[in-house]
């Protein structure tokens, strides 16, 4: 059955000598400095000697994301092109590297209209991380990023087949399992794009809500959906404060991936921001950019996306997502600056500006994954301008504690390749949120605001683990580049997916 926002590709795995490899464009990744292909026999003879000529000539360097594209020779190799992607240097060949270097071929592809491109893994690199992120970022490519455009012309065909050859038949076996992962990984990721980028108009809570549960059930998550009734009666009233200026009723999406024979613990809770359009409430926001709010629920496709893929690898470990999902709009209805409201555990807010929304519904959302059973918290948010001033778009804030966890979550984003970077949070934070009134206030002027917003985060995610992974920089990319298509970039899927298929283990490099 189709699952809907998760577009699929065919594939397979083979062991094929490159010059047997049928594909309209065959990928060869090729490294910075000394390498001679040694392992690609007869790839320079079945190009006519263009290769050797463009790497003589430097219009081929074989740096990162360098591309060089010539016909073959016709009846030498199957192949009718073949690409010679760059990965620089052998050194900085990260999983993360090959990832974005099989993405770039990817579009090449689908820029010349080759439906069917293969990817040749080369010898001598560690096959089964490399496979995955060949996978991955093959899958990623044929993301549709302009699903509401319906000139046929005006977008790069879409992808049709995906080979990946392995560099020799003894690691078939393993290459097989890891572009499985891979597949399912980059599915998901393209998941959350296609849920990001949706409009607001498209997707309020209800039918974000909606595509979730069926997607869920699909993967055999167990789903449950509660709505502004179901959110009253549990004292979700933060959550409440910020839907009620829309006439479209917020929910709570929740998600459970639970094995008969999981150890009772840990059980991990995803936790992700679902504000579906945040126009900042009674606190407008400026009309220049307003429109980018439409992605503020970045944080609640990432967990989504995240369970489904970590229930279709099958995780040993117990994990669940809680998603709250609203828009945050202005109205007479709307929470007005300076009201008092309570959350969950009991803790009574000041909210002094209705546009620090995201931390009032995760604050209700992480109490709420507690009560579920959650011993180990990572909430994902758009939640601040101040973390984009600070660590720029290439990289997301890590918060939280003890440090075991926000280390553990650290290198699962390592290996799965999301950029994390950790920040602190000192006990100055906590009195920048200090409120004359009530328990604690919402939003603090401008200095460290990402900070002061994982500081009020803080007072509600209990004493357990918890970390906090501040997207807002990372989520969305103002500009295409070689390997990802502007706007919604999936960021976190990875580093959750890691997280709930490792239970938190460390996991030795
Ligand atoms: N959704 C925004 C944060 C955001 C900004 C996400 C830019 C993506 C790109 C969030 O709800 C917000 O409005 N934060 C305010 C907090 C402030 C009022 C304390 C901000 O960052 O300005
Ligand atoms: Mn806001
Ligand atoms: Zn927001």
């Amino acid at each position: 059955m189709h699952e809907p926002d998760v577009p699929s590709v065919d594939y397979d795995v083979s062991a094929s000598a490159p010059s047997d490899v049928s594909a309209d464009l065959l990928c060869v990744p090729v490294f910075d400095k000394d390498d001679a292909l040694d392992d690609v026999p007869g790839a320079d003879a079945a190009t006519g000697g263009e290769l050797g000529r463009a790497r003589a000539g430097h219009e081929f360097k074989a740096r990162a994301y360098d591309v060089f594209v010539t016909p073959t020779i016709p009846g030498q190799w199957k192949a009718r092109r073949i690409a010679f992607v760059g990965v620089g240097e052998r050194d900085g060949a990260t999983a993360e590297r090959l990832r974005r270097v099989a993405s770039t071929c990817a579009y090449v592809a689908r820029a010349r209209g080759a439906a069917h491109v293969a990817f040749l893994l080369r010898g001598g690199v560690p096959s089964d991380r490399f496979a995955q992120a060949v996978a991955d970022g093959l899958l990623m490519a044929s993301y549709d990023e302009a699903a509401y455009r319906q000139q046929s012309d005006a977008r790069p065909k879409r992808l049709e087949r995906i080979s990946i050859v392995a560099a020799d038949a003894a690691s078939v076996d393993a290459v097989t399992a890891a572009a499985r992962r891979g597949r399912v990984i980059g599915e998901s990721v393209n998941l959350a794009r296609a849920l990001v980028n949706e409009p607001g108009n498209v997707l309020p809570p209800r039918e974000l809500a909606s595509r979730i549960a069926r997607i869920g059930a699909m993967a055999g998550l167990s789903v449950d959906v509660y709505d502004e009734n179901a959110i009253r009666e549990r004292g979700m009233r933060l959550l409440q404060a910020v839907a009620q200026g829309s006439a479209e009723p917020p929910r709570v999406i929740v998600l459970r991936h639970n094995p008969p024979n999981a150890p009772a613990s840990p059980v991990i809770g995803l936790v992700g921001k679902g504000v579906t359009f945040d126009s900042g409430g009674i606190s407008i926001k400026p009309a220049e950019g307003m429109e980018r709010m439409r992605g503020d629920m970045a944080g609640g496709a990432a967990v989504a996306a995240a369970m489904r893929a970590i229930a279709r690898l099958g995780s040993p470990y117990r994990v669940i997502g809680v998603i709250p999902a609203t828009e945050n709009m202005p109205g007479s209805r709307a929470t007005r600056p300076g009201d008092v409201v309570k959350g969950m555990n009991g803790k009574t807010v000041e909210i002094n500006n209705t546009d620090a929304e995201g931390r009032l519904i995760l604050a209700d959302a992480l109490v709420f994954a507690r009560s579920l059973g959650a011993t180990h918290l990572i909430d994902v948010a758009t939640l601040t301008g101040a973390v984009v001033v600070a660590l720029g778009k290439h990289v997301a804030a890590l918060f939280g504690h003890p440090d075991a966890w926000v280390n553990t979550v650290r290198d699962a984003a390592e290996r799965a390749g999301d950029r994390l970077w950790p920040m602190p949070i000192y006990e100055e934070a906590r009195e920048q949120i200090r409120s004359e009134i009530a328990d604690i206030l919402n939003s603090a002027g401008r200095p460290g605001g990402a900070i002061t917003a994982a500081a009020f985060l803080r007072e509600f995610a209990g004493d357990g683990a918890w970390a906090h992974l501040d997207i807002a920089g990372t989520s969305w990319a103002e500009t295409k580049s070689a390997h990802q298509p502007k706007g919604a970039s999936g960021t976190a899927v990875r580093v959750l997916t890691e997280i709930g298929m490792t239970g938190g283990r460390t996991d030795p490099r």
